[in-house]
């Protein structure tokens, strides 16, 4: 072979071995997430590779959950092999199996440790398992105990009505030293957050999205909450015009955790990181499920990410070994005891190393058992990026909450048009 060609050869091996992604026979696995759940998954996956020899890429995703769907979205679709392992939110479940994007887990996993009612909701398509939980999410109320004590405030707001009293006095003393204080702070920027928050207003007022399979979202209960929804931020001035602009669950966070809100509704994950070394309100906060409007009961979203195996993948055996590894019960400790993320098994809930760390665990399992899922449909992210702007415009006072829904109902029955569904 002339020299010159030898040469081309071995730089074109070269650059295969060395520049075109991950190493032979790695799993490369997908995750978003804050910087501190990401940089704990790489410690994890470290001790996964010790632990079994095989080698792991951490795919980084950002914390957005609709970015990290479309990202996903590009790759399966085009049947790439890679990401071969990812977290799932429950939101796309419907989406993803329907698509048939992932390799079903088989019969030898043990579901046993996990919630039965989890497994069959969201996690089992036409009998075969698919996914398995990683972490359960459920809507929750963070408050000040300390501004509850200083301003000789009963327990936690019962109602939505009791939590605008509590927040209009506390910011109006507030207030005095600091501008940027206010209420209650949530998530009502346009993504998949909103609707979360939007279902929780809603389900607690008796109204949702959906009754039995029938998507129904202009009704007198839904548009009460949505008002009350516009009402926090532009009547009572009780939550900040970020709201809408803004407010996703890091923002929220960051918020309250400077120490500038009452109340905050966020995910069970916010709990570790507000008593964390860095947080202005360590050792002053308390949880509680979220409050009902009058005569209504208090409804949690149900979120949370589960693990699923890309059927594109090709090194399947090595995708069911860190898929166990995570959904193990020492992993799914760390997570809890590291970044406070409530278990998607079980037998977690009653271990009293969990229970110390966080005791709210058992005072609020409740709101995690019954918290109420988004539609798990095919569709159901097309939907709820028909709500979105809908939403988030009557936030902005840019439409009125009948006049969103209806529109939003009238575009839904198009697209369901469009699938040939009733
Ligand atoms: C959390 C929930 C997820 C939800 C998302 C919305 O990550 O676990 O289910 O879709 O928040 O922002």
């Amino acid at each position: 072979m002339p020299k010159r060609i030898a040469w081309l050869v071995l730089l074109a091996v070269l650059s295969a071995v060395c520049c075109c992604g991950p190493e032979k026979d790695a799993v490369v696995f997908s995750v978003g997430g804050a910087p501190a759940e990401l940089a704990f998954w790489e410690e994890l996956i470290r001790d996964f590779e010790k632990q079994s020899g095989i080698p792991v890429e951490l795919l980084r995703q950002p914390t957005d959950t609709d970015q990290r769907r479309q990202g996903l979205v590009v790759a399966l679709s085009a049947s790439k092999s890679n990401p071969d392992v990812f977290l799932l939110d429950v939101a796309w479940l419907g989406l993803f199996t329907a698509s048939e994007w992932l390799e079903p887990l088989g019969s030898d996993i043990d579901q046993s440790p996990f919630f039965a009612r989890v497994l069959q909701l969201v996690d089992i398509h036409q009998g075969k398992l698919m996914a398995l939980p990683v972490y359960l999410d459920g809507g929750l109320l963070y408050y000040r105990k300390d501004l509850f004590e200083q301003f000789d405030l009963p327990g936690p707001p019962r109602t939505w009505e009791q939590l605008l009293s509590y927040a209009r006095t506390v910011q109006s003393k507030m207030r005095k030293t600091n501008p940027d204080f206010y209420g209650f702070v949530w998530q009502g920027a346009q993504y998949e957050g909103l609707i979360c928050n939007f279902l929780e207003f809603a389900g607690s007022n008796g109204g949702f999205i959906n009754q039995g399979d029938r998507i129904c979202l202009n009704t007198l209960k839904n548009r009460r909450a949505l008002a009350f929804m516009h009402d926090l931020i532009r009547t009572h001035g009780i939550s900040p015009p970020s709201t809408y602009t803004e407010m996703k669950e890091e923002e929220t966070r960051t918020y309250f955790q400077s120490g500038n809100a009452l109340f905050e509704r966020n995910w069970p994950y916010a709990w570790a990181l507000h008593q964390g070394p860095e947080s202005g309100v360590r050792g002053k906060i308390g949880v509680a499920p979220l409050p009902a409007l009058k005569d209504g009961e208090s409804v949690s979203t149900l979120g949370g990410w589960h693990i699923g195996i890309s059927k594109f993948s090709d090194v399947k055996p090595r995708a069911l070994k860190l898929v166990e590894f995570i959904t193990s019960y020492e992993t799914q400790k760390k997570l809890l005891l590291h970044l406070g993320w409530n278990p998607g098994r079980k037998d977690l809930y009653s271990d009293p190393e969990v229970l110390e760390v966080a005791p709210h665990l058992r005072q609020l399992r409740a709101v995690f058992q019954n918290a109420r899922p988004r539609p798990i449909l095919p569709y159901y992210t097309q939907i709820s990026e028909i709500v979105q702007p809908r939403i988030n415009g009557v936030l902005a006072g840019k439409y009125a909450p009948e006049e969103a829904l209806a529109a939003a109902e009238q575009e839904i029955a198009t697209l369901l048009e469009r699938y040939d569904t009733k």
